[in-house]
């Protein structure tokens, strides 16, 4: 068995309905094509309405499950509403949301119009606080059970330069993760974060590592584990997260990432660049003393 194979037993989480925001594309896109092979119905939201008709039909395809989907910008409360009302019309109860879709672009932040920084916020930051209030609003008032799963980022914690929007918007993400896991847990709602590592995506590797910055910048040589992660791994976490197995997880945020955030937080972790040949000089060194 290999990390890129399906992890959970066939019928995990079925009679599940999921709405996944960004769900047509990337890593959302993954991890609904594993929440159907496990027996959930989805429905997948987010602005490109053909994106969303044609990764439906194929998401189909591939898993033998059914996905609906509608066109919203996140951003817009009243749009996000009508996408909760169609969902809940076409699969019934809505028992998980996932909080996916985000937008992001590498610049140093004196070059940013403070219409860029809104773009981010917006989309990541205000795009989650919307979907989860329209959605929470509804299991509160129906007295139905349910699960929140944020997709944040691991500077979500560190912050990080060049992608200043970004880091303040998943840091506001963590933040009502954490805080309804404790407000919303006497309703029965759970609310979890994934922080993943990078993951190739067309999404962000083209707008993050554009042309030869990905040569550059091999995110691969970041890894403790010398790898980027496989679409799977995460569709795995994600799909425990989601499902009624991870019961008791409530109010957490579970790194996805070979090691790499802490690999620049320890602050000697760089003397993997010294060679056996030097610490047998230094250990000689010392020896002699
Ligand atoms: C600086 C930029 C910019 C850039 C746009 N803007 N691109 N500023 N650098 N690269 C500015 C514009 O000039 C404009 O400001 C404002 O932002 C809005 O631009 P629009 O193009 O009108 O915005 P919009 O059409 O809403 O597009 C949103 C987007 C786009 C964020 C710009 O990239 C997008 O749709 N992204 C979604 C997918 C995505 O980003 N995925 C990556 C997620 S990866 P002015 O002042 O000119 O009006 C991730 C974590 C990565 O989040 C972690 C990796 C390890
Ligand atoms: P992606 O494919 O570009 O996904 C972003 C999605 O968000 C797209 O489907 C996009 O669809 C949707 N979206 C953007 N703006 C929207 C809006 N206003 N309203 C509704 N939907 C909107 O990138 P990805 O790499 O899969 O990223 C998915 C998630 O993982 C993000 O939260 C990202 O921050 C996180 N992440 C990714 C990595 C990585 O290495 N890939 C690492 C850490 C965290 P439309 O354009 O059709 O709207």
């Amino acid at each position: 068995m290999t990390y890129s194979e399906g992890m959970l037993r066939d019928d995990a989480m079925k009679g599940k309905n999921i709405i996944v925001t960004g769900g047509g594309t990337g890593l959302g896109r993954a991890m609904s094509t594993y929440f159907l092979q496990l027996g959930a119905q989805v429905l997948i939201t987010s602005r490109r309405e053909e994106v969303l008709k044609e990764s439906a039909a194929e998401m189909e395809k591939e898993s033998g499950g059914k996905v609906f989907y509608f066109a919203c910008d996140v951003r817009d409360y009243e749009q996000v509403e009508n996408m909760v009302k169609y969902a809940e019309e076409q699969m019934g109860q809505i028992h998980g949301l996932l909080n996916n879709a985000a937008g992001n672009f590498i610049s140093p932040t004196e070059r940013l119009s403070n219409r860029a920084f809104d773009t981010i916020v917006d989309i990541v930051l205000k795009g989650t606080y919307n979907c989860t209030l329209a959605v929470g609003k509804n299991w509160i008032e129906k007295k139905q059970q349910g699960v929140f799963l944020n997709i944040v980022t691991t500077y979500a914690w560190t912050g990080s330069g060049y992608v200043v929007p970004s880091a303040a918007a998943k840091a506001g993400v963590l933040a009502i993760t954490r805080s309804l896991a404790v407000e919303w847990a006497k309703y029965g709602i759970r609310s979890n974060a994934i922080a993943p590592g990078p993951f190739p995506t067309e999404g962000a590797w083209s707008r993050l590592l554009p042309g030869e910055l990905v040569k550059k910048f091999d995110p691969a040589k970041k890894v403790p584990v010398g790898r980027v992660g496989v679409h799977q791994e995460l569709a795995n976490l994600a799909a425990y997260m989601m499902s009624d197995f991870s019961a008791y997880v409530n109010g957490d945020v579970i790194t996805i990432d070979g090691g790499e955030w802490l690999k620049g937080a320890g602050e000697f972790n760089n003397l993997e660049m010294v060679t056996e040949d030097m610490w047998d000089m230094m250990e000689g060194m010392r020896k002699k003393k």
